[in-house]
């Protein structure tokens, strides 16, 4: 096993009408920002609700927003901050409104042009506002991690930032807020929060079995109830495990100690920058590809993933990485989320753009053992067409 520090200080409040104890978790003297998105927490009541449990607590509202949120959205809410003097962030939404919020946390007093935040991937955040989470959409973990993701509309970057003091204080869990999501945004989730353990779990061994365990248990949870939560929407016990597998596919607990990838993550990150595909669209084209470019590196995990996540354990080696790597695929799409660029309308200069975004960002070493270069990169792209 590697060695690691693992930390997670968010406390969790989860289950059927936890927003009621918002009361007690925000501070009772807190001059409050509550953060959401489009609307869809003001049309389904969960706004309302939040407002309730807040009292008489110095109360205002930013909404807008946007999935893969937005840098020049989110410095309006860094405006209204200073302005008003408000102390206390309670973002209400799914992983794009929590991680404006952490943005929006580390920029209100950050010395510099807070896009110098990304530049530097978070290291040199020194303090953030406190903030708390109401979480409405399993899928990213965001709502008991550090990390957050932050778009650059004016040129097209999408890149990610973690630090040790954008950790939510809390986060509210509440499977029932869920209901009211669009398949499409459900299997965004599935499919995000199986990527997510993919990246921690299929790299090499280290002789980590207690996380390798965790890690197949989470993929073979989200196998399970991923198509449950698309056709019964309201079943509570479907909806409440899956909203905790996805927090547990990315609070850290998984990767620690074992080395972690990511390459998937980064190329989708460029894809959606730049034709504007949901996260986990990009992550369900990219990660077929991948691993089948990767089967060398890769081998031993990917053939203990076919055994224990798939069982599959008949046949060649190179028989089995492909039935799992099939099986993958499908999933996905069985999810009905496609899993070529085309499907989206991608046509083939796709890959030499998304190649030169790759080059700017720094994106030229990927994967655990950091030797994904861009030419790796763009067999993956031409594959993923
Ligand atoms: O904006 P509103 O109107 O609220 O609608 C949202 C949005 O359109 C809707 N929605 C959310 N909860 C709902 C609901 N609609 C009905 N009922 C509800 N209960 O869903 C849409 C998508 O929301 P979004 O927050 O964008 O989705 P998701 O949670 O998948 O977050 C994606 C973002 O998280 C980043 C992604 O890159 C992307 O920007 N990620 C963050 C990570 C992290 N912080 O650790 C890791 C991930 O890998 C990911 O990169
Ligand atoms: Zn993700």
């Amino acid at each position: 096993m590697l060695n690691f520090d693992y930390y997670n200080p968010t406390q969790i409040v989860f289950g059927k009408g936890s927003v009621a104890r918002l009361s007690q978790l925000v501070p009772a003297d807190a001059r409050v920002l509550v953060l959401y998105g489009g609307g869809s927490a003001e049309r389904n009541g969960t706004l309302a609700e939040v407002e309730e449990a807040l009292g008489e607590r110095t109360v205002q509202r930013f909404g807008g927003i946007e999935p893969n949120p937005s840098y020049e959205t989110l410095m309006e809410a860094v405006a209204l901050i200073r302005r008003e003097k408000l102390d206390f962030l309670l973002a209400v939404g799914g992983g794009s409104v929590i991680d404006g919020t952490k943005f929006v946390a580390a920029a209100v007093y950050y010395p510099r042009d807070p896009w110098h935040i990304l530049e530097t991937f978070g290291t040199e955040i020194a303090s953030a506002l406190p903030f708390g989470a109401v979480l409405t959409l399993p899928a990213t973990g965001s709502e008991m991690n550090n990390g957050s993701v932050i778009s650059r509309k004016s040129i097209q970057a999408k890149l990610p930032f973690s630090s040790p003091h954008t950790f939510p204080r809390f986060s509210v869990l509440d499977p029932v807020k869920t209901f009211t999501l669009p398949p499409r945004q459900i299997a965004n989730g599935v499919v995000d929060a199986f990527v997510h353990v993919i990246e921690q779990y299929l790299t090499y061994p280290v002789n980590a079995p207690v996380q390798d365990r965790y890690a197949e248990g989470l993929l073979q949870t989200l196998i399970e109830v991923g198509p449950q939560a698309l056709a019964v929407p309201e079943d509570y016990d479907v909806r409440a495990n899956l909203m905790w597998t996805a927090t547990q596919a990315l609070n850290g607990l998984i990767g620690a100690g074992v080395p972690q990838d990511w390459a998937t993550h980064m190329i989708g990150h460029e894809i959606t920058a730049m034709f504007g595909l949901d996260h986990a669209q990009t992550l369900a084209v990219v990660l077929p590809a991948m691993l089948d470019l990767r089967r060398e590196a890769k081998r031993d995990k990917l053939l203990q993933y076919a055994a224990r996540v798939w069982n599959i354990d008949t046949g060649s080696d190179d028989a089995r990485i492909d039935a799992a790597i099939a099986r993958t695929r499908a999933f996905f799409e069985s999810l009905g989320v496609k899993t070529r660029l085309s499907d989206y309308g991608i046509g083939t200069d796709a890959p030499q753009r998304l190649l030169a975004q790759l080059e700017t960002h720094g994106m030229t070493a990927l994967g655990e053992r950091r030797d994904m270069d861009l030419a790796l990169s763009r067999r993956v792209l031409e594959a993923s067409l």
